[in-house]
C-alpha cells in the first residue's frame, strides 16, 4: 500500500511540468522508477537484451513479447517504424526500442575516417561530420551509434587505429568530445540527436603485437595517465552511453572489469549513462578461459557493471535463474534497466518513437560541403621538393596513376556500412572534371588494386609518364587491409605499389605520390622516390574534389599527423610521448651498414635504438608541411616561476613568410623533467590553427592551467609535483620554440 501511495506521489510529481535541467532530471527520474516498478523480472532482462536481427518476424515476436530492449544493424526505416510500432503498441508495457548502428564516420555522406579527422586538428569539423552524420542516421531511425572510438592507439599493426584519434591521449580527448556533441546535438530529445558510445572501455588499443583482440598489459597508472583521460572528457562532455572492450586487460576481460566499469566510471567520475557490450565480448570470456559457461559469462559481466548485452543473449537466458540463486541482486538487474530506460527518456523515445527526419537529408550539399572541408584539412603534406606542388599552370598535361586514383569504394575506408560507392568523388573523376579545362588528363591505373602483384600494367603507366608534365600517383591500401580484425606483420606498401612508384620515378618526370591508407605505412623508399607526398586517410566521399583542390594549389594542405610514421613495422609501437630511459639513444647513433666487421660487443653503444632503423620516426606526430612557410620567432613567458594554482601564460610570433595563404597548426608541449614515477619526454597540451595570409604575422598565445600537468604519482595520487618543466611552442612533436619554467609548491 505504501509504495502505491509513494509511487502515485512520484507520478503526481513528474506531471507538476518542470522547466529547469535538474526539474527535467527528476522528471525522468520520476518516470523511470515509476515504469521500473511495472516491470517483470522477464521484461527487465528483455530490455537489457540486444539483437541483431536476421528476420523480421522472429523479431517482431520477441519485441511482442518484450524481450528486446535495442536492435542494432536495422536500417530500413520502414520496418524500423514497424518495430516500434509493435513495441508501442503491442507489449504490455509499450517501452520502445533503441535503434543503434555503427555510423563511424558519416552515414550516408562519407567523412574522413577517424584517424583523418583527427588530422585536421580542428574539433569544429569534426563536430560538424559528427552532427550531419546524426542527421542523415536519424532519418533511417537511428538514435543510438557506436562511436566515438577514443582508444589510444600506437600500434599501426593493429587496423583498428583507423577508427581511432591516434596515439594521443589530449587529441583524442579533443575530438572525442567534439564527436560526441556533434553527435548529440544541444539535446538528445531532439529527433536529429543520436546517443554517443564512447569505446572501447578501455585500453583496447595496447592489444599486445598490434594484433587484434589480443591480451592487454596496462597497469593502473598508464591506464590512468594515458588511456583512460579521453574517456573522462567523454563523461564530462555528456556521453550517453560507453561499450566494453573485447581485450582482457592484466587477465581481466573488459566486459567483466569491475575496476573501470564500477570503481571508476561510475564511483570517481558519476557516469548516469548505460553501459553496453561489444558484439557477443560477454559469450567470449568463454573463450578467454575467464567463464565457465553462459550463464558465468553473464553473471560476472552484469555484476561487474554492464547494462545491456550485445547479441550473445546470455543475460536473458540465465539471469532469471542467477536471481533465484542470489549470485546476482534484483538491485543490480534494477540499476541495469534503469540506466536503459533513463536512456529512452532522454532520447525523448517514449514522446516521439517514430522517424520524422525527411529522407532528403541524404547526401545533402550542404553535407557533402562539409566532407569536402574535412577531407581538405586532413590532407598532410609529406614532402614537397622545388614546390612541386601545387601544379601550376606551367603544366599541361598530368598522368593520373595507380590503383587508388579511382577506386570509390575503398576511398571510403573501413566501417562504412551504408555509405554508397556510387556516391563517391574519386580523384581521377574530380581532376577530370574540375581542372580537365587546365590540363589534359592522361589515365592509367598501372596495377588494378592495392594488393595487385601483376606488373603487367606498369609498362602503360611508365609510358603515360612519359607523355606528361608531372605524374600523380595514387597507392595506398584497399578499405579491408584496416579497421577490425585487419591486423598487418608488415606496413610497407602491398602488391607491385612500391615498384610502380619506382619505376615512374625513373622516368625523370616529377612524380607527386598520393597515399589513402587506413593507417601509417612503412613509405620510406617512396617517399625517397617522389618529388612530393600527401598523405589522405581515407578521406571518404568527397576525397577526390578536396585532393583536386590540394593538387591544383586553390587549397593549402593544412593537416598534420596524428600518428607517428615509423621507418619499419619494427619500430611499432612508436610514439612520440615516450620516456626517456636510462640510455636515451643519441641521433647520430650507427646504424647498421655502417658497423665495421668484427665490431667489438659495446662498440656501437649501448643505448635504446634499432641498429637497423635508427631510434627516430619517419615522420614524427604533429608532422605537416605548407605550401608556404610558417616562421616562429620570439617565444615568451610570461613568469617562469608558478604555483600550481596558477597558468603557464605563454606567447610566439608566427608569421607566414611564403606567398601562399595558409593555416598552421600551432603545437604546445610540456615535459616534467623529474618526477616521482617517470615522465614522458614531452606530451601535447594545446593547440591551434592558425590561418595567415601570405606575409601576414600574429602573436599567438597559449594560456596552460598548471593543473593541466597533473598526472597519477608514485603514491597514486593525482597531482601537480613542484619542480622543473621545459616546454615547446612549435610546428609538430620534433621541433619548436623551448623555454624552461619551475612550478613551486
Ligand atoms: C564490433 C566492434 C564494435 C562495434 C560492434 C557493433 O565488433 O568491436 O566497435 O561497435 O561490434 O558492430
Amino acid at each position: 500500500m505504501k509504495k502505491n501511495i509513494l509511487y502515485a506521489i512520484a507520478l503526481a510529481v513528474s506531471f507538476v511540468g518542470c522547466s529547469r535541467p535538474q526539474d527535467k532530471r527528476t522528471e525522468i527520474e520520476n518516470k523511470v522508477e515509476t515504469l521500473l516498478h511495472k516491470m517483470t523480472l522477464e521484461e527487465k532482462l528483455g530490455q537489457m537484451n540486444q539483437l541483431s536481427p536476421w528476420n523480421f518476424e522472429e523479431l517482431a515476436d520477441r519485441v511482442r513479447k518484450g524481450e528486446v530492449g535495442s536492435i542494432l544493424n536495422v536500417v530500413n526505416s520502414e520496418e524500423i517504424n514497424k518495430i516500434q510500432n509493435i513495441a508501442v503498441e503491442e507489449s504490455r508495457l509499450g517501452i520502445p526500442i533503441l535503434v543503434s548502428r555503427d555510423v563511424i564516420h558519416g552515414y550516408k555522406t562519407i567523412f574522413p575516417i577517424p584517424l583523418g579527422q583527427a588530422a585536421t586538428f580542428n574539433p569544429e569539423v569534426v563536430e560538424k561530420g559528427a552532427r550531419v552524420a546524426a542527421v542523415e542516421a536519424s532519418a533511417d531511425g537511428i538514435r543510438w551509434t557506436f562511436a566515438p572510438m577514443i582508444d589510444v592507439s600506437r600500434d599501426p599493426r593493429w587496423g583498428r587505429i583507423a577508427e581511432s584519434c591516434g596515439e594521443d591521449p589530449y587529441l583524442n580527448a579533443v575530438m572525442g568530445t567534439a564527436m560526441i556533441k556533434g553527435f548529440q546535438g544541444d539535446s538528445l530529445n531532439d529527433p536529429t540527436a543520436i546517443a554517443a558510445c564512447a569505446k572501447h572501455f578501455v585500453a583496447y588499443g595496447a592489444s599486445e603485437g598490434g594484433k587484434d583482440y589480443n591480451s592487454t598489459f596496462i597497469p593502473e597508472r598508464v591506464l590512468r595517465n594515458v588511456y583512460l583521460p579521453p574517456f573522462k572528457a567523454a563523461v564530462d562532455a555528456g556521453c550517453a552511453t560507453f561499450m566494453t572492450s573485447f581485450n582482457d586487460n592484466d587477465g581481466i576481460p573488459g566486459t567483466a572489469n569491475k575496476f573501470v566499469l564500477k570503481d571508476i566510471l561510475r564511483d570517481e567520475w558519476k557516469f548516469d549513462g548505460m553501459v553496453v557490450t561489444d558484439w557477443t565480448s560477454t559469450a567470449e570470456m568463454i573463450n578467454h578461459g575467464f567463464c565457465t559457461d553462459g550463464k558465468d559469462a553473464a553473471e560476472k559481466s552484469v555484476n561487474a557493471g554492464v547494462d545491456m548485452e550485445m547479441v550473445s543473449e546470455t543475460f536473458i537466458k540465465n539471469l532469471k535463474q542467477s536471481v533465484a540463486e542470489g549470485k546476482v541482486s534484483m538491485e543490480t538487474i534494477d540499476n541495469a534497466v534503469r540506466n536503459i530506460l533513463r536512456l529512452k527518456f532522454r532520447l525523448g523515445l517514449f514522446e516521439n518513437p517514430y522517424i520524422v527526419t525527411p529522407q532528403s537529408v541524404k547526401y545533402a550539399e550542404e553535407h557533402l560541403l562539409a566532407a569536402k572541408t574535412a577531407a581538405e584539412q586532413s590532407v598532410i603534406l609529406l614532402k614537397n621538393d622545388a614546390q612541386t606542388l601545387p601544379l601550376t599552370d606551367k603544366v599541361k598535361t598530368v598522368a593520373v596513376v595507380g590503383p587508388m586514383a579511382d577506386a570509390p569504394y575503398e576511398q571510403m575506408g573501413t566501417w562504412v556500412f551504408d555509405g554508397e560507392k556510387e556516391h563517391t568523388q574519386t580523384p581521377l573523376k574530380a581532376i577530370r572534371e574540375m581542372y580537365g579545362d587546365k590540363v589534359n588528363v592522361i589515365f592509367e591505373q598501372g596495377l588494378a588494386y592495392s594488393r595487385d602483384k601483376n606488373t603487367s600494367g606498369i609498362a602503360k603507366a611508365v609510358n603515360a609518364a612519359r607523355r606528361a608534365d608531372v605524374v600523380v600517383c595514387f597507392v595506398g591500401e584497399e578499405s579491408i587491409l584496416s579497421g577490425e580484425a585487419h591486423s598487418l606483420a608488415n606496413l610497407d606498401l602491398q602488391g607491385a605499389q612500391s615498384q610502380l612508384i619506382k619505376s615512374l620515378a625513373a622516368t625523370g618526370k616529377p612524380v607527386v605520390t598520393v597515399v589513402m591508407a587506413g593507417r601509417q605505412l612503412t613509405i620510406s623508399d617512396e617517399v625517397e622516390a617522389s618529388d612530393a607526398v600527401l598523405y589522405s586517410f581515407h578521406p571518404g566521399t568527397m576525397g577526390g574534389p578536396a585532393i583536386a583542390d590540394i593538387l591544383f594549389g586553390k587549397v593549402n594542405p593544412s593537416g598534420k599527423t596524428p600518428v607517428t610514421f615509423p621507418r619499419m613495422t619494427g619500430q611499432a609501437p612508436i610514439y612520440y610521448a615516450h620516456n626517456n630511459t636510462g640510455r636515451p639513444a643519441n641521433p647520430t647513433e650507427m646504424l647498421i651498414d655502417e658497423i665495421p666487421v668484427e665490431a667489438g660487443q659495446t662498440s656501437v653503444g649501448c643505448r635504446s635504438f634499432y641498429l637497423d632503423a635508427g631510434n627516430s620516426p619517419l615522420f614524427p606526430f604533429g608532422y605537416g608541411l605548407s605550401y608556404t612557410n610558417f616562421e616562429y620567432s620570439d617565444l615568451k613567458l610570461a613568469s617562469d616561476k608558478l604555483t600550481v594554482d596558477g597558468e603557464v601564460n605563454v606567447s610566439v610570433n608566427l608569421k607566414n613568410a611564403g606567398k601562399y595563404d595558409g593555416t598552421e597548426v600551432v603545437q604546445l608541449y610540456v615535459q616534467d623533467k623529474v618526477g616521482s614515477v617517470t615522465r614522458p619526454v614531452k606530451e601535447l597540451k594545446a593547440f591551434q590553427r592558425v590561418e595567415l595570409k601570405a606575409g601576414e604575422s600574429k602573436t599567438v598565445t597559449f594560456s596552460l592551467p598548471v593543473s593541466d600537468l597533473a598526472f597519477w604519482r608514485y603514491d597514486m595520487s593525482y597531482g601537480v609535483e613542484a619542480g622543473d618543466f621545459k616546454l615547446w611552442v612549435g610546428t609538430n612533436s620534433a621541433e619548436g620554440l623551448s623555454a624552461e619554467f619551475s612550478v613551486m609548491n
